[in-house]
């Protein structure tokens, strides 16, 4: 009778496993399908739509049941309408982001264009008129990785430089001198003179950046802000003074971006489907 018990048991959890692993798989296509929609939501509706059906009679429709909510949260984000600004001005970023990364760095293109994508996404938590200026930014927050602007070490700073030379806004090129807590490294390396040349404005326009580099991989892809973080230990090494300065701005990031999350949880309600 015992063994009987544990038989069931043990079909129990690997039927319960298997479902959690559809789910799992379910979430990852919904991400690559739907490119227009932060990643963190999409989980976040995975994981409500899972609580609310988790209890269903017959566990094997509960994929079903998760993917229809979901996609019904997506298709609902997706048709939100969320207008641009329209200025030249992401334009003019992008084609100025091409011409210095593609061919030189085209890991740090593919970065880039993956940043801009999210900043697209998100900037639905900014006024209208503040949108192309995130957009703008994101295109060219890591230009001064160039070898025509390398100037300083500090590419964050190099960017600023050469962008307002170019005549862009002082405010752009404060979202660029600062993005992802670049002053934290500033201070490691003896640059934090420099960079003071340019403001940091605090609040939702700069959030939304470091939002958007913090969660998007070396390669463009979506990814969480811990693992991005990880990575860019694993690959800088400890004695990087970016992986040095995380233990200063490593909480600023992850705060930065759970406040975007939380706006954009806001901007959209899900459907109940
Ligand atoms: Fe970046």
């Amino acid at each position: 009778m015992l063994r009987k018990a544990e038989d069931v048991l043990t079909t129990t959890d690997v039927r319960r496993r298997q479902v959690d692993e559809r789910i799992r798989r379910l979430e990852s296509r919904l991400v690559r399908e739907h490119d227009e929609v932060p990643p963190s939501l999409v989980h976040e509706w995975i994981e409500r739509a899972s609580a609310r059906f988790g209890d269903a009679r017959v566990r094997d429709f509960v994929p079903l049941l998760v993917e229809r909510a979901v996609r019904a949260s997506v298709l609902g984000f997706s048709s939100d309408q969320h207008e641009m600004s329209g200025t030249w001005l992401p334009d003019w970023a992008r084609n100025t982001a091409r011409r210095l990364l593609a061919d030189e760095l085209p890991r740090r293109w593919a970065h880039t264009a993956g940043v801009a994508r999210r900043a697209r996404q998100v900037a639905r938590v900014l006024p209208v008129e503040e949108r192309d200026l995130l957009v703008a930014a994101a295109w060219v927050h890591d230009i001064g990785y160039a070898a025509e602007l390398a100037d300083t070490g500090l590419h964050s700073l190099d960017g600023a430089r050469y962008l307002l030379r170019a005549g862009l806004s002082r405010r752009v090129c404060g979202l660029v001198a600062h993005h992802s807590g670049a002053s934290a490294v500033a201070e490691l390396t003896g640059m934090a003179e420099g960079l003071a040349e340019f403001g940091d404005e605090r609040g939702r326009l700069r959030d939304a950046l470091w939002y958007a580099d913090m969660t998007t991989s070396p390669d463009g892809h979506p990814t969480t802000v811990e693992e991005r973080l990880a990575e860019i230990r694993r690959r800088r090494g400890p004695d990087d003074p970016v992986v040095r300065a995380l233990a200063i701005n490593g909480d600023e990031r992850l705060a930065a971006v759970r406040r975007i999350h939380r706006l954009l949880r806001r901007t959209y309600k899900p459907a109940r489907g």
